[in-house]
């Protein structure tokens, strides 16, 4: 996995915007995986100011988001199809019949998780995947113990993941007990995976994830299977990380070809 530790936020955001825009240009048809919560909202900023300055072009690109609340509609304000069209889509050209979000009204969620992954097969696959960490580890909302082959399905949030949510509803019993995900057998399949922390709160997540060992109980660790997986962070979530001297070398000894 590479490692990337930057200084803030910010420089993260526009280092992960800057590989995705090279993903879109180099393929204007691109498949984008998107993900929600704090994290990307600076990396949505990057990346519709280049639309905004005519330096980045949507129209062909299809997205398939992570994940979503059971029982929120789109038009609920805490719904990750409202987070989406709020942050991202209303300030970029992606055209809304290629614009994918697990429904959380869906009737049939068995059905409705397989058409997801049939869906995503059918666009090609995923070119790039964004992720967030779950300060339990988790991706998506693969909660630790998810199996590790896991596919689209639907999937209880544990206590953990409700506090740290609950910022979003008015209060924690208001967080959706269930969510629909994308599996970590699904993230794994993407061709790329470019994965975002930052703070203090997700440091221990980020050396587990990174160091530790490839288990269930970290969801984020099967990535240290994949064969393109970038992570940018920030000072405090890489305060953990044993061999973070070991990164910034390597970073710092990039051939010139490889950098962004
Ligand atoms: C969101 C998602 C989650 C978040 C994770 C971190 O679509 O899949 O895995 O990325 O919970 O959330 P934040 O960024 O709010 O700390």
């Amino acid at each position: 996995m590479e490692v990337i530790i930057t200084a803030s936020p910010v420089e993260a955001s526009a280092q992960a915007a800057r590989i995705a825009a090279g993903v879109v240009r180099a393929k204007p048809g691109a498949v984008l995986g998107l993900a929600t919560g704090s994290t990307p909202l600076r990396f949505y900023d990057e990346l519709a100011g280049m639309h905004a300055r005519g330096k980045l072009d949507l129209a062909q690109v299809t997205t398939f988001n992570l994940d979503e609340y059971t029982g929120l509609g789109p038009q609920h304000p805490q719904s990750y199809a409202w987070f989406m069209r709020e942050h991202f889509f209303s300030r970029v050209n992606i055209a809304p019949e290629r614009i994918h979000i697990p429904d959380g009204l869906a009737r049939d969620i068995p059905a409705h998780c397989a058409e997801y992954e049939a869906a995503i097969r059918a666009a090609g696959g995923i070119d790039l995947q964004l992720l967030g960490v779950g300060s339990d580890g988790h991706i998506g909302f693969n909660e630790p113990s998810s199996s590790l082959g896991s596919r689209t399905r639907l999937k209880t949030l544990n206590e953990r993941t409700i506090r740290d949510n609950a910022r979003f509803f008015a209060s924690p019993e208001e967080v959706p007990r269930h969510v629909i995900t994308m599996g970590v057998g699904t993230i794994l399949e993407a061709r790329r995976c470019l994965v975002l922390a930052f703070g203090e709160a997700k440091a221990a997540a980020v050396a587990a994830m990174v160091e530790g060992p490839v288990t269930a109980d970290v969801p984020a660790s099967a990535l240290q299977f994949h064969a393109s997986c970038t992570l940018i962070v920030d000072e405090p979530a890489a305060s953990r990380l044993k061999r973070a001297e070991y990164y910034r070398w390597v970073y710092h000894n990039k051939p010139e070809w490889q950098r962004v």
